[in-house]
């Protein structure tokens, strides 16, 4: 597998803080994989991207993105091969209508003004927006808002995509819709997708699981293999995938197997153990 970032014995401390933040963090993150990075309030993630995006300087180590360290030098290249999606969607809204807003990021770019049209038309598709070009932003749901931001983010055509927990602020609807959508990304496009949150609901369909805590990586395996660790997710702030939780519950009454089931896997033991019954 071809790495598309390599992160070396990186730190980071804010200026106003003794503790790093980042503390000597190495991580590889391979070409179009879909990775979740996972994590307590405070563990590192948001400080992980911004040093991905090159919004802070490490003090140690090197990052390179596509073949190109972060630096001075290379970032303006770097930051067009990455598209952020932040946390709350109310606070990345520059345009009066959703086209226009989908369309500021291409400004900078001197694409003609018809191939630009084309572009965010193209975009706003993809996220299922385009009945919703002329529309205010603000008048839109949490799911919308963020959908209209991530097209933001597709019509620059950037091969990273890191989403800073942007479902966290939506209702289950809203979250349900942009989580759809990164795996619709995921199957059609050729893009890198690094999703962070602390919701370990929300990394099931990735393939890989970096777990941080206090700016380290602590655990990193695929969902299953996470997963399996169960209780002691709690160790990193975490909380255990709903299904795990009920399988403790159950596990008095039932013997169900060993490690990990996910919520389809549950509901076939319980009904061919309680047949049993
Ligand atoms: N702007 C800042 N100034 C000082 N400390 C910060 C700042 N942003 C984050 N931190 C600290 O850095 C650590 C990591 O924060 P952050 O990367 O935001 O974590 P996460 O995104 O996992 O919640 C925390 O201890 C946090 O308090
Ligand atoms: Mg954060």
């Amino acid at each position: 597998m071809e790495n598309i970032i390599s992160i070396k014995d990186v730190t980071y401390t804010y200026p106003e803080s003794k503790k790093p933040a980042i503390n000597r963090l190495s991580l590889d993150i391979y070409r179009n994989e879909w990775l979740s990075i996972v994590g307590k309030n405070g563990s590192g993630k948001s400080t992980l991207a911004k040093l991905i995006d090159g919004l802070i300087e490490s003090e140690t180590g090197t990052i390179i993105v596509d073949g190109q360290e972060v630096n001075e030098k290379n970032i303006w290249e770097i930051r067009s091969k990455i598209g952020i999606v932040f946390q709350n969607p109310d606070h990345q809204f520059v345009g009066a209508t959703v086209e226009d807003d989908v369309a500021f990021g291409l400004e900078n770019q001197g694409i003609p003004r018809d191939e630009m049209v084309k572009e965010v038309d193209a975009a706003l598709k993809m996220v299922d927006m385009q009945d919703y070009k002329t529309r205010d932003p603000q008048s839109l749901s949490g799911g919308q808002k963020q959908r209209v931001a991530i097209a933001g983010v597709l019509a620059t055509k950037p091969s990273i995509i890191i989403m800073d927990e942007s479902t966290s602020m939506l209702d289950p609807n809203g979250r349900k819709t942009v989580l759809d959508l990164v795996k619709q990304l995921r199957e059609e496009q050729n893009m890198t997708i690094i999703s962070i949150t602390h919701d370990i609901e929300e990394t099931e369909l990735s393939e890989r699981i970096v777990v941080l805590r206090d700016g380290e990586v602590v655990q990193k395996a695929d969902p299953k293999a996470i997963y399996d660790i169960g209780r002691k997710l709690t160790n990193y702030g975490l909380e255990e995938p709903f299904s795990s939780q009920v399988a403790y519950l159950l596990k008095d009454e039932l013997k169900l197997p060993e490690g990990y089931l996910n919520e389809e896997e549950l509901i076939e033991n319980i009904w061919k153990l309680s047949s049993k019954m």
